[in-house]
């Protein structure tokens, strides 16, 4: 019935310093021209797992666990060379920042034909040539130009633009974006929604981490909630805006929240998450929990049970199914 999904991750674990978990047991799946949404309060582990998965951890952080199945390949145990043929051509990548991902003393032209030429997808001229069209698809005026200056020259929604401009030339099979709108404004912010949208539709999945329902609700087609490195909920898009289960995607998302049309946030909740180098026992929630009155909450931790499209890792919601 249904397809093989794109990218399969199981049981995703990262350390830092061997003792800090930052992801723990992830587990989800993108499938082929589909957007997922990653949820989830700052430090609960979103860019960690997006950084596992591209094999750009920062230095103390080691992958200690879990398969992440692309293309028939696990992208977690194929090694540095061959994963250097994923990235950047099959699997993208956009960041928050655009500085984190272009370098300034290269030209655009430099930074969106050096990749193409290194996977050896094309020739010089015509990497330029797919450069100056993937600039003037993201609305960058007068490509030709522009693609002679450096990004530092550019303005801030320009350098956004630029950058992803440079993970979507390759056409990669996956992108990767990690809050990519939110240092642009209103407009830009529309426009790059619906570029992404248009990849979309030509057969790429899309992972959009995300802090803002309203794009979520726009852009994507399912959804995980992520809370101490763990996904404590998985469900169709608008399924969990309109009935999260999980108390922790309740607090957050807020119950029957209105999100038509409008841009909102995610909701603060009392307390803050837990430090992750000292975990509470049983289910991680459980501090902030107003739910939590079942002795297995302090106890034992749930795991997400695969249900009909759906699931949340709570004993009080399988309690109650
Ligand atoms: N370089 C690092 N060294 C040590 N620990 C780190 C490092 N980067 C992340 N962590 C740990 O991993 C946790 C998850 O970080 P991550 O950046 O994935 O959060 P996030 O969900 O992307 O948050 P945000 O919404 O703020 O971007 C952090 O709370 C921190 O404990
Ligand atoms: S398992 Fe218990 S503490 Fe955890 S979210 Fe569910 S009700 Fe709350
Ligand atoms: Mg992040």
């Amino acid at each position: 019935m249904s397809e093989e999904p794109l990218l399969s991750v199981r049981d995703l674990r990262t350390t830092f310093g061997g003792s800090l978990t930052a992801v723990d047991g992830v587990s989800f799946d993108v499938r082929r021209g589909q957007a997922l949404a990653v949820v989830g309060e700052s430090g609960s582990g979103k860019s960690v797992t997006m950084r596992s998965l591209m094999g750009i951890l920062p230095r103390t952080g080691r992958i200690t666990g879990g398969q992440a199945m692309f293309g028939g390949r696990d992208l977690l145990s194929i090694g540095e060379k061959e994963l250097r043929r994923v990235r950047g051509r099959e699997i993208a990548m956009v960041f928050q920042s655009a500085m984190e991902a272009m370098n300034p003393t290269l030209t655009l032209e430099r930074q969106l034909t050096e990749h193409q030429l290194w996977h050896g997808l094309c020739t010089k001229a015509e990497a330029r040539k797919r450069a100056i069209r993937a600039l003037g698809d993201v609305g960058i005026p007068d490509p030709e130009k522009r693609i002679r200056t450096y990004a530092f020259q550019l303005s801030g929604g320009m350098r956004q633009r630029a950058m992803i401009a440079m993970a979507m030339v390759t056409e990669p099979a996956l992108l990767i974006a990690d809050e990519p709108t939110t240092a642009v404004d209103v407009t830009v912010q529309r426009q790059i929604l619906d570029l992404l949208k248009d990849l979309k539709d030509r057969g790429t999945g899309v992972i959009m981490v995300t802090h803002d329902l309203g794009v979520a609700r726009y852009f994507c087609d399912d959804a995980v909630v992520m809370y101490a490195g763990r996904v404590v909920e998985r469900a169709p898009m608008d399924r969990l805006l309109d009935d999260p289960r999980h108390p922790y995607s309740v607090g957050l998302l807020g119950s029957g929240v209105e999100v038509g049309g409008r841009d909102l946030p995610l909701k603060p909740i009392p307390g803050s998450p837990p430090d992750l180098s000292r975990r509470p026992a049983g289910c991680p929630f459980h501090p902030r929990c107003t739910r939590a009155e079942m002795p297995r909450c302090g106890t034992e931790q749930e795991t997400l049970t695969i249900g009909p499209g759906r699931d949340a890792a709570c004993w009080k919601v399988a309690v109650d199914a």
